[in-house]
């Protein structure tokens, strides 16, 4: 692994990601003595302020994680102390001359380059950059999405990226690897002997992956009206865990190993048939027993962005032929959950059949979010004397990782994204090839769509999508896991 940073600047330093997210991470990590003791973090946006005025911004953004972890001022004053801010205007990459001069030679020391802004600056950020000397060898950086709204724009930007950062030191971040459950479901199945003998057709009979959100647009307004649920989340985050969930074991976990898998996976992607998909929009509901507009409400004009997906996608490799990945996702549905359930097969024969007894086909739930548990339902006899017949019932195998784990805390996905990307380990970030496998798919899915006049269809605010959603399952005999 390479050197760890030395100096880690942030574009979009303002911005909400910034504020929600990195600073916070940034701020866990140092509270647990885990950056690099001379580390210095170089705020930048367009704002003009001086280190005094972005240290309180910090300040007020850090306020909850003080009272939350009951951490001292001191600890507070330490982090604030190795934050600084330049202002630059990342669309005029000679203003970024600033920022050269202010990191100097700590920039071959190792750098750390984190833009979070929008992917139309990456280039004249990266022009800037390359004239302030700041992307030499020692350089890494990492690009938050969207990174390009279709597999054309995608090649664009990773384009202007290669021709100053190889690929070995581009970072390109999709947040859902750096949740502790996500990577724990390499631990489930490559750490454990009993599932990977099953982990294929013979014995699931398919997969559901479900990331249901119950908020709406949160002022994101212009970004996700052009963009939609497909390329919000299932081109990135949605086809991530698929690729996990479906990839063969990599030999060792290293950044190489695991992305030569995913990508294998994602090239094995079926071309959907539109018939497979259903796509809806929210219209005034409740969510959580409050009333809540309806997304063309909330944008003030008409739309046909998609705010739900329901898709039925297809590996077509040895392993997974036949079985059906059931993909959901959208905004305003009754609960926020990310889940993954591995459907197994019902068993071969049944003993019990003549004695009155039903066997459920065993299930894997893996949840992601809010909680981290992992359940594997199987069957049990229930007590008794079986005069009139064996019951068997099923009974959850329950892992709770905050019990199991109770004295470690749980930390942000950032955290790790943001460590892995200042100490220079690649493995958790997303390589060129894997997305633009993503994009290929995506794109084909919306031809599709386009060609077939496809609009979403309108859902109630508080439910699980249009009621085609639930078809697209049922008549394949399956029941969404609610
Ligand atoms: C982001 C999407 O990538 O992921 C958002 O742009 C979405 O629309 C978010 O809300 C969900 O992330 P999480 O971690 O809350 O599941």
């Amino acid at each position: 692994m390479a050197a760890p940073a030395q100096t880690l600047l942030l574009f979009g330093a303002t911005g909400d990601l910034s504020r929600r997210m990195l600073l916070p991470s940034l701020f866990g990590l140092d509270a647990d003595g885990l950056l690099p003791p001379d580390l210095k973090i170089y705020g930048t946006a367009r704002s003009d302020m001086d280190d005094a005025a972005f240290r309180e911004t910090a300040a007020t953004a850090l306020e909850p994680i003080l009272k939350d972890r009951n951490l001292s001022q001191e600890v507070l004053d330490r982090f604030l102390a190795r934050v600084h801010y330049v202002a630059a205007d990342a669309s005029r990459p000679e203003t970024l001359a600033a920022l050269g001069k202010a990191v100097g030679s700590r920039a071959d020391a190792g750098l750390a380059i984190f833009l979070s802004t929008a992917p139309s600056l990456f280039e004249s950020t990266i022009a800037g950059l390359e004239a302030a000397g700041l992307a030499g060898e020692q350089t890494r950086l990492a690009l938050e999405k969207p990174l390009g709204h279709d597999l054309a724009s995608s090649r664009e930007i990773n384009d202007a990226v290669a021709r100053v950062f190889p690929e070995a030191r581009t970072f390109r971040i999709d947040h859902y690897l750096g949740k502790e459950t996500v990577q724990n479901l390499l631990a489930l199945r490559f750490g454990n002997i009993l599932f990977e003998p099953l982990w294929n057709a013979s014995a699931i009979e398919h997969v559901q992956i479900t990331v249901g959100e119950t908020v709406g647009l949160e002022g994101r307004t212009s970004y996700f009206d052009g963009m939609g649920s497909l390329r919000d989340m299932v081109q990135n985050h949605m086809l991530q865990l698929l690729a996990l969930v479906a990839m063969e074991a990599p030999a060792q976990f290293t950044a190489t190993a695991v992305r030569d898998e995913k990508v294998k996976v994602l090239r094995s992607l079926r071309k959907l048939d539109p018939k497979e998909s259903v796509i809806g929009q929210y219209a005034a509901g409740a969510v959580a027993g409050q009333p809540v507009p309806a997304y063309a409400a909330e944008l003030e004009k008409a739309s046909d962005t998609e705010t739900f997906v329901a898709l039925k996608a297809h590996v077509d490799n040895w392993r997974w032929q036949g079985v059906p990945f059931y993909l959901r996702t959208g905004k305003r549905l009754p609960r926020r959950t990310s889940e993954i359930v591995i459907q197994f097969r019902p068993v071969p024969h049944s003993m019990f059949a003549g004695r009155g007894a039903a066997l459920q086909p065993n299930r894997l739930l893996i949840s992601i979010q809010p909680e981290e548990n992992i359940s594997f339902t199987i069957m049990a006899k229930q007590p008794g004397l079986d005069r009139d017949g064996i019951r068997l019932r099923e009974v959850p195998l329950d892992i709770r990782m905050a019990n199991a784990f109770a004295d470690v805390r749980r930390r942000i996905a950032y955290e790790r994204l943001l460590l892995d990307l200042i100490e220079g380990d690649p493995t958790l970030f997303v390589r060129r090839d894997e997305v633009e496998a993503q994009w290929e798919w995506i794109d084909a899915i919306r031809a599709g769509w386009a060609e077939n006049g496809m609009t979403p269809k309108q859902y109630p605010a508080g439910t699980w999508g249009p009621a085609a959603a639930i078809a697209l399952t049922e008549r394949d005999g399956v029941t969404w896991h609610e």
